[in-house]
């Protein structure tokens, strides 16, 4: 396998520029594949404790085979890893086993595992090469581009981070056969956010296709990763620290995916694919609401993601909870609601100055789950 048989993104970024590479069955590779982004012999892999079970051993033998000194930085699975703390520990365990600024940090996991190694190898002596390995549809569809890193803070997610771009990214679809089917769907999510808010031919593709990708066809999965990293790139290019507005585009119904995770934090889980997949639903129907787009338009897009059972209803709690909720997100101000709604498939606006009244009307017509507990106040 050579890097010319792999789909290739290019992010386009100045001095800055890296390439995604997309393909199957390459990461028994992956040693030659990575050389020409790596200036050190020496590699740190960080990966969680259920993905290194399952792709270290392959990884650390291709870089080996390759001439690498290969060293793993294990961190427990889940958001919790995505801490201080743990960055902490990690940064004095490497720093203990030695490394220089040559030195590079390779990802090997879901966005966990991208976010808290980025944020590492952009403060570990002021910033070491990075290189991904994304293992969820998710981070090889979303988290793995655009250079974000972070970690949680007790005040809220993702609050203390930077802008650290990888060198390379290299994405092997068929890591996802081992990943928890309701994950598959959760990527998913954020898969066809890409085409209803930025891109109405890949929409359409997905409306054909879909169904191909949530079975992990490999073929469709490829497409589909490589349209979606080529949507959120062009966008990144042209707004990387997100000035102008532009890249708030890629957050369709994340102002309500927020919201619906926050409340639901409080009764149990539900994974940030799956809050997007509601949060896009109730984006349509509020543009059909302020009469941006089409009913129909709303109506079509809902039966859309019934049809690949995503979810488009949400519980608990009432709907003006869940606006008081929203009206935290970091775009509204005073008491109004700025969202990113639709003025059609493809077309994503920011729209200001919202009511949260509609809001409210809209969520209580097209959003809440009939059997929700009247009882419960946040
Ligand atoms: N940086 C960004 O731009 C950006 C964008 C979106 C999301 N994120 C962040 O991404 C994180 C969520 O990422 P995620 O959904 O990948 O979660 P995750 O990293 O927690 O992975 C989900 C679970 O799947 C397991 N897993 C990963 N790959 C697997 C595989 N191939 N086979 C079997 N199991 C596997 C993990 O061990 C974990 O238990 C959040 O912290 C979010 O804030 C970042
Ligand atoms: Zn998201």
């Amino acid at each position: 396998m050579a890097l010319d048989n792999l789909k290739r993104v290019d992010v386009a970024l100045d001095q800055k520029a890296y390439p995604i590479f997309i393909g199957n069955n390459f990461l028994n590779q992956i040693g030659t594949l990575i050389q020409p982004y790596v200036r050190s012999e020496k590699i740190f892999i960080v990966s969680d404790d259920l993905v290194s079970t399952l792709y270290f051993p392959c990884v650390a033998e291709s870089l080996e085979e390759a001439g690498f000194d290969v060293y793993d930085v294990i961190i427990p699975q889940g958001e919790s890893s995505k801490s201080l703390q743990q960055a902490e520990k990690m940064l004095e365990h490497i720093l203990k086993i030695g490394c220089d600024r040559q030195c590079a940090i390779v990802s090997l996991g879901g966005g966990v595992v991208g976010d808290l190694a980025g944020f590492c190898a952009s403060v570990l002596l002021r910033g070491i090469d990075f290189i991904q390995i994304p293992t969820t549809l998710l981070a090889q569809s979303d988290s793995s581009v655009g250079g974000k890193t972070g970690v949680n803070s007790h005040i809220g997610k993702n609050l203390i981070g930077t802008f650290h771009q990888p060198k390379a990214v290299f994405i092997d679809v068929d890591t996802l056969d081992t990943l928890d089917p309701q994950q598959v769907l959760a990527g998913f999510a954020e898969v066809v956010k890409y085409g209803l808010a930025l891109n109405a031919d890949f929409w359409s593709w997905l409306i054909e296709n879909g169904e191909r990708v949530i079975a992990l066809d490999k073929k469709a999965c490829v497409y589909a990763v490589e349209q979606s990293c080529r949507i959120k790139a062009a966008v990144v290019s042209q707004d990387q620290f997100e000035q102008t507005g532009l890249r708030s585009l890629l957050n369709l119904g994340h102002t309500f995916a927020h919201a619906i995770e926050a409340a639901n934090g409080m009764h149990g889980s539900i994974l940030h694919g799956e809050a997007v997949s509601i949060g896009c639903v109730l984006a349509a129907w509020m543009s059909a609401d302020l009469e941006l787009c089409r009913y129909d338009i709303a109506e079509r897009i809902a039966q859309q993601y019934e049809k690949w059972e995503l979810p488009t209803k949400y519980e608990y709690l009432k709907a003006a909870n869940l606006v008081s909720l929203m009206k935290k997100d970091k775009k509204s101000v005073a008491d109004h609601l700025n969202l990113v709604l639709l003025e059609g498939i493809g077309n994503a606006v920011l729209v200001n100055d919202i009511d949260p009244d509609d809001v409210e009307r809209v969520l209580n017509e097209k959003g809440r789950k009939k059997h929700f507990i009247s009882s419960y106040q946040i």
